[in-house]
């Protein structure tokens, strides 16, 4: 599979509310192939090293009690230029902000509850990619 890979994951919001097939469907509609996909169910500690760059922030420990609160879906998406063109099909962080037919304007709830992660580097795609998956080469 060539291109870039990055990390996506389905929050648990959607997953509630049965969005998951949708979302996926719109991933691969807009030309993303999925590499390795896997459910499960974060510890707080998995998600304070996942969201490490913003320990110091206000929103850190609700954000972290969240992602840790139900199940996910870790994905790794692969398209050429994978990690810019995969945060404009998520849309801005805040769903109220988001563009209209991206992910987080059809799927997110709330600035919290916003439906999906998407690695906002070639950085961190490769730093949260190792956090779910082993083996997997981020080229
Ligand atoms: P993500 O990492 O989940 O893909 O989201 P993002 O890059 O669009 O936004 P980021 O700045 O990395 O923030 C991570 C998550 O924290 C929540 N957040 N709350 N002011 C606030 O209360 C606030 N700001 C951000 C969001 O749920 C965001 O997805
Ligand atoms: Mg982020």
């Amino acid at each position: 599979m060539s291109g870039e890979s990055t990390l996506a994951i389905i929050k648990p919001n959607a997953i509630e509310q049965g969005n998951t097939g949708e979302i996926i469907a719109m991933i691969e509609q807009s030309g993303f192939r999925i590499a390795a996909i896997k459910m499960l169910h974060m510890s707080t500690m998995q998600a304070e090293i996942l969201y490490e760059e913003h320990k110091d922030k206000s929103f850190f420990g609700g954000l972290v009690n969240y992602m840790s609160s139900a199940p996910v879906i870790a994905i790794i998406v692969v398209k050429e230029n994978a990690v810019k063109d995969f945060r404009i099909l998520i849309g801005s962080t805040d769903p109220a902000d988001a563009a209209n037919g991206t992910i987080r304007k059809l799927f997110g709830a709330t600035l919290r509850q916003n439906a999906i992660h998407g690695s906002d580097c070639a950085v961190n795609a490769k730093r949260e990619t190792a956090l779910f998956f082993s083996g997997f080469e981020v080229h």
